[in-house]
């Protein structure tokens, strides 16, 4: 067991950089937060560090990580090349939740890449994770700081609930502002390809890239190694119900099992038709339901609950993220009401 130190940022900000980025020179792993959730940071060019995360997040070999830089010089070691089209995007989004899939530069391990002829690039919009890059001086490789399966951690103690004893240093930079994982973007291919959607609506992608592929349906074979996996799945039994009589079939499945095991419904608002059910309201807004959506999960895990009913929302904006959360959470057991 290695003792994992917590330093909060709000309050101790130039220690807290200071020591991450002396760790990640030492080849250690470090929890620190983005915009869209808490990662797990190692030096991208050191194999053994990369190891470390795969080893703390029990994350499968196959599974590549994103590479996290703070400035453009940095896309030089990662990648081997870069279209205009990309970088046009970069410039476009960039610091912020996007992560653009290149080809890979010789540099990049093994183990970051699983292997792969491509690397995926992110410039996080969180000034801490950019000093902490730019403190340490080398590119990091960061997946998210949950244990492999779980939700994604928005908040520093959702890192500790699954990394406690498994790495040395996490950083507290209070919540995350946009709550879902970046959007994920191939630029290798003839057509921009949606690997997975995220931070950055798919609408505001096709305004500047003009098409974009969607291969991140729930049917389609998985391209980006990662979307196959089982995913954000709370101890609960999880069921996204859609459709027009949603709430009606909702309470009518919640009245059946609350019989015998403590259910939630999660949903946009608590909704007078939901009555005296116990709803865990995510907020009026796309960007209130991710920013919730994943706290909301862990609360209702740590509480015990046994079951839970996603009511579905519209897949618009940053919708479609936060609906491609809830029907992995549930095991893809989504009903049509
Ligand atoms: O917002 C985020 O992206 C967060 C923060 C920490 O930056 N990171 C994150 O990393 O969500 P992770 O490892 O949980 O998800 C990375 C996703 C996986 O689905 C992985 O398969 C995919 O990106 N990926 C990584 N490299 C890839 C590549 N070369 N080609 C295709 N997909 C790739
Ligand atoms: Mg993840």
């Amino acid at each position: 067991m290695i003792e994992t130190r917590v330093i909060d940022l709000f309050r101790e900000y130039d220690t807290g950089i200071k020591e991450g980025a002396r760790l990640l020179k030492l080849g250690e792993a470090v929890a620190f937060p983005t915009e869209t959730v808490y990662g797990i940071g190692a030096d991208a060019l050191n194999p053994n560090a990369v190891q470390k995360i795969f080893e703390a997040k029990r994350r499968p070999a196959d599974n590549p990580l994103i590479v996290h830089i703070c400035d453009m010089g940095m896309l030089e070691d990662i990648t081997r090349y870069c279209s205009e089209v990309a970088l046009g995007l970069m410039r476009e989004f960039w610091p912020g939740p996007l992560t653009v899939v290149l080809p890979r530069s010789k540099n990049m391990p093994d183990t970051v890449t699983a292997g792969l002829d491509t690397v995926a690039v992110r410039m996080p919009n969180k000034a801490s994770a950019l000093d902490l890059i730019r403190l340490s001086g080398v590119p990091v490789a960061a997946p998210s700081a949950n244990l492999s399966h779980k939700p994604s951690p928005t908040r520093a103690q959702h890192v500790l609930a699954d990394m406690q004893g498994r790495i040395p240093l996490i950083l507290d930079g209070g919540p995350c502002e946009v709550g879902v994982e970046s959007t994920v973007v191939d630029m290798t291919g003839d057509v921009p390809e949606l690997l997975r959607p995220g931070g950055v609506p798919l609408e505001a992608l096709r305004r500047v890239l003009g098409e974009v592929r969607s291969t991140a349906k729930e049917t389609d074979a998985p391209k980006s190694p990662g979307m196959k996996y089982k995913h954000y799945s709370p101890r609960a039994a999880v069921v996204v119900v859609r459709g027009t009589k949603s709430k009606e079939k909702i309470c009518e499945m919640y009245d059946g099992f609350s019989r015998t095991e403590s259910c939630a419904i999660l949903a946009k608002e608590a909704s007078s038709e939901y009555g005296k059910r116990r709803v865990v309201a995510l907020g009026p807004g796309e960007r209130d339901a991710a920013r919730n959506f994943f706290d909301a999960l862990r609360k209702l895990d740590s509480e015990g609950v046994e079951r839970i009913f996603i009511e579905a929302m519209d897949e618009s904006g940053l919708g479609r993220a936060v609906m491609d959360r809830a029907v992995r959470a549930a095991g893809f057991n989504v009903i049509q009401a």
